[in-house]
């Protein structure tokens, strides 16, 4: 007589639910069963990156560039050559009105455009001792000794007056009734520019270093007679 029992094989199992393992589909039906269809999705594909500066590039920049700079030397001297400027110090006229002419004895005006003084000198002998007629009289700004820029110091009191142009550089010291030097380092007194006076009582200064009178110990007798 036999005990075990034997389980139904597949088919009908007479109505009764079928055990949790039962309901596991087993590998080999799950091999058998179709395969889902399945979506491609796209995928970027990384772009090669490309060399900024590639062999070709470089050396044709190369050749551009030196060839460029070959041209310039060569045109340019002879473009600038062609077009001249006008130099900072070249001849230049400048127009005085009469309203800044300062009157006989007064103290020298400067006229900044033309880097000049003004002077109006009377009539006679000055402090100094020179013999002057009296006028206008255009001494340049510039110091005889290295060129720089001389001011007139009308509180600066040297040898009993008051009243000098003082170069600030070295102590070049300069009479104010013409440019003459009393002290320092400077060759000579201050430098001139000529005067015209026109009908309507204005002045042309003819400025610049091409047209400049060397100063001396006659500048107050290079006076231009003012009358207006
Ligand atoms: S530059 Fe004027 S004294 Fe030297």
């Amino acid at each position: 007589m036999e005990s075990e029992t034997q389980e139904p094989e597949g088919g009908d199992t007479g109505g009764q639910p079928q055990s949790s393992a039962a309901q596991q589909p087993q590998p080999a039906a799950a091999a058998e069963q179709p395969v889902a269809a399945t979506v491609d999705t796209p995928v970027a594909t990384p772009v090669p990156k490309r060399a900024v500066l590639t062999r070709r590039l470089f050396i044709l920049g190369g050749f551009w560039t030196t060839l460029s700079l070959a041209l310039v030397g060569l045109v340019g001297p002879s473009l600038n050559f062609a077009f001249t400027r006008k130099p900072a110090g070249a001849a230049r006229e400048v127009f005085v009105s009469p309203e800044r002419i300062p009157a006989p004895g007064d103290d020298p005006v400067v006229i900044a455009e033309g880097r000049f003084f003004l002077l109006n000198l009377e009539a006679g002998t000055t402090p100094n001792g020179e013999k002057t007629d009296g006028g206008l009289l255009a001494l340049w700004q510039k110091c005889p000794h290295l060129g720089c820029t001389v001011p007139y110091r009308s509180d600066f009191n040297f040898l009993g007056r008051t009243g000098w142009f003082r170069c600030p550089c070295h102590g070049s010291t300069y009479t104010k009734e013409g440019g003459i030097l009393v002290a320092g380092p400077a060759p000579r007194p201050m430098d001139r520019f000529s005067i015209e006076v026109q009908e309507d009582n204005s002045i042309v200064v003819n400025t610049g270093v091409t047209v400049a009178e060397t100063g001396a110990a006659d500048n107050p007798s290079k006076t231009v007679e003012y009358n207006a």
